[in-house]
């Protein structure tokens, strides 16, 4: 197969999104998409599935007028997408077998077939070769975010593909599980299908792709064999300008003890945790998805229960079993998840800024005092750097890095003692995560404690004071200074094996 889109331009409102793009790609080719956050690359990527129709534009496949409308039509091509915020097309109450074949019902198996256990044997088989231990007839909801990610992959599977797009699909994994989707991801290619791939993380780009393809502003601004190219013309055409210090770390840890963590455990998730933040500290949770690592978070945040510890802030005891007292105890939570907890994109940008700060407007009668919060809020737009028409519009509406900022200025708002942060530039572009490290250096010069989960091992590495990696459950090294190596993170991470 060969797909071209020529000429392509969508218009949001005055928002000219895609300004006349060219792209194309073949079959058994990896096509790495890249841009900043706001670029075009999903809103190319929907085009291309019949979700979102352009104003101008052609759609060639083989060199034949395609121009298919709906995703019915492209799917009948063989064309498949993983959505960046890919949850959406799951169904959280359905098992994961019900939801791998929920469109399928009555047509892969007909009416006799349509059993729970050929359903069932169907799914482990899926999954087996995704490497995938799950419980077919266990409801999706309760999946980690990667597993439910693995299940959408597995999904697309079962059906007869020619063409994958796949938009951020490593934004939920940890390493060892992304480097099972580039497995998958490689063999694909082999069979021939024709693969669009979206990633904020240059080194898969260089890993995987044969062709790259920068979107800026709408517009294709460079695209290359990969062999031919650098990271930095990458970055450069990325942002259209050069990024020298990609960690502009600074050490601001002082004496006092904020955050102070004793014998923290959770029956069957974590236990023994012992754990001091310190002023102005960065304190890096290292460990491989299951270690343990967000469950110590969501638990400090009173989002889980703790079966045992204690936990205090500047000394003071904190017994925090919802997020509202977490909350008025100066913890504030980045969750890793801004789909399910972190955002309500039917709001506006403004409403979900000042959500966890709602008390600090307060003024008589219970009003809130509109004029200060819309101040605060486009302070915080300004400051991060926030790509969106005003504060006024939906959530749902801007890109997907940059509902992730909105979530960070939501926190900041409450001005924590303690930010506990999970995963905090998933799915944004690197000339934001410099920015996003510059706000962590600002919140640590002003004595803010925290404590950083990152998938993103470079990330955790160079952002943190000091790392505590955790190995099922318990406290497996602590590592400082010249001893925070990606390679000792990583060792610690999986010494089981050795
Ligand atoms: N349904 C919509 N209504 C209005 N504006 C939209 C809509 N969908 C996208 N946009 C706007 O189009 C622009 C491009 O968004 P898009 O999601 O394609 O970016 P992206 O390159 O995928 O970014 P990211 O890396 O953050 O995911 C953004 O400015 C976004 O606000
Ligand atoms: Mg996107």
């Amino acid at each position: 197969m060969h797909l071209h889109v020529n000429g392509v331009v969508k218009r949001f409102g005055e928002n000219t999104v895609l300004a006349g793009v060219d792209f194309d790609v073949r079959s058994g080719e990896v096509v790495a998409l890249v841009g900043e956050n706001g670029a075009g690359k999903s809103t190319l990527t929907r085009v291309i599935a019949g979700v979102c129709r352009p104003e101008y534009g052609r759609l060639e496949i083989d060199d034949q007028p395609a121009g298919f409308r709906t995703p019915d039509d492209a799917m009948a091509r063989g064309i498949q997408v993983i959505y960046q915020e890919f949850r959406q097309n799951l169904f959280p109450n359905l098992s994961v077998a019900e939801n791998l074949f929920v469109r399928e019902e009555g047509r892969r198996f007909g009416r006799l077939l349509v059993s729970k256990s050929a359903m069932a044997a169907e799914t482990a088989r899926l999954l087996g070769d995704m490497g995938m231990t799950v419980d077919p007839q266990v409801k999706v909801g309760r999946l980690s975010v990667a597993e439910q990610q693995m299940v959408e992959i597995a999904k697309v599977m079962t059906h007869d593909l020619r063409m994958l797009i796949l938009d951020e699909p490593t934004a939920a994994l940890d390493g060892r599980e992304s480097e099972e989707l580039f497995r998958h991801v490689e063999r694909l290619r082999g069979e021939g299908v024709a693969i669009v791939y979206i990633t904020h993380r240059l080194d898969e780009v260089f890993a995987l792709a044969d062709r790259v393809v920068v979107l800026r502003d709408g517009a294709v601004a460079l695209t290359g064999v990969t062999c031919e190219l650098t990271r930095e013309k990458v970055v450069s055409a990325m942002v259209g300008r050069t990024v020298d210090d990609l960690y502009p770390k600074q050490d601001n840890t002082r004496d006092d003890i904020v955050l102070s963590v004793c014998g923290l455990g959770r029956r069957g998730v974590f236990e023994d945790i012992d754990l001091d933040v310190r002023a102005g500290e960065i304190v890096g949770l290292g460990g491989v998805l299951g270690s343990g690592r967000g469950d110590v978070l969501r638990t400090l945040f009173g989002l889980d229960r703790a079966d045992s510890g204690t936990v205090s802030v500047h000394g003071k005891p904190v017994n925090a079993r919802t997020p509202a007292q977490a909350i008025r105890s100066g913890i504030a939570y980045l969750t890793p998840d801004r789909q399910a907890e972190g955002l309500c994109t039917g709001r506006t940008v403004r409403e979900n800024i000042s959500l966890a700060a709602l008390a600090d407007f307060g003024g008589p009668l219970g009003l809130v005092r509109r004029q200060a919060e819309k101040q605060a809020v486009d302070e915080l737009i300004t400051e991060l750097r926030v790509h969106t028409a005003s504060r006024e519009v939906a959530m749902g509406t801007l890109s997907g890095g940059n509902q992730q900022k909105t979530l960070f200025a939501k926190w900041l708002m409450t001005r924590p003692l303690v930010l506990l942060m999970e995963e905090p530039t998933r799915g944004v572009d690197v000339g934001a995560k410099a920015e996003i490290y510059r706000l962590m250096n600002e919140l640590t010069a002003r004595g803010v404690a925290i404590v950083l989960v990152s998938s993103d091992l470079p990330e955790l590495v160079a952002m943190s004071d000091r790392v505590l990696v955790l190995r099922q459950g318990r406290i497996a090294a602590q590592l400082h200074g010249g001893d925070v190596t990606q390679h000792a993170v990583l060792e610690h991470a999986l010494e089981a094996a050795a």
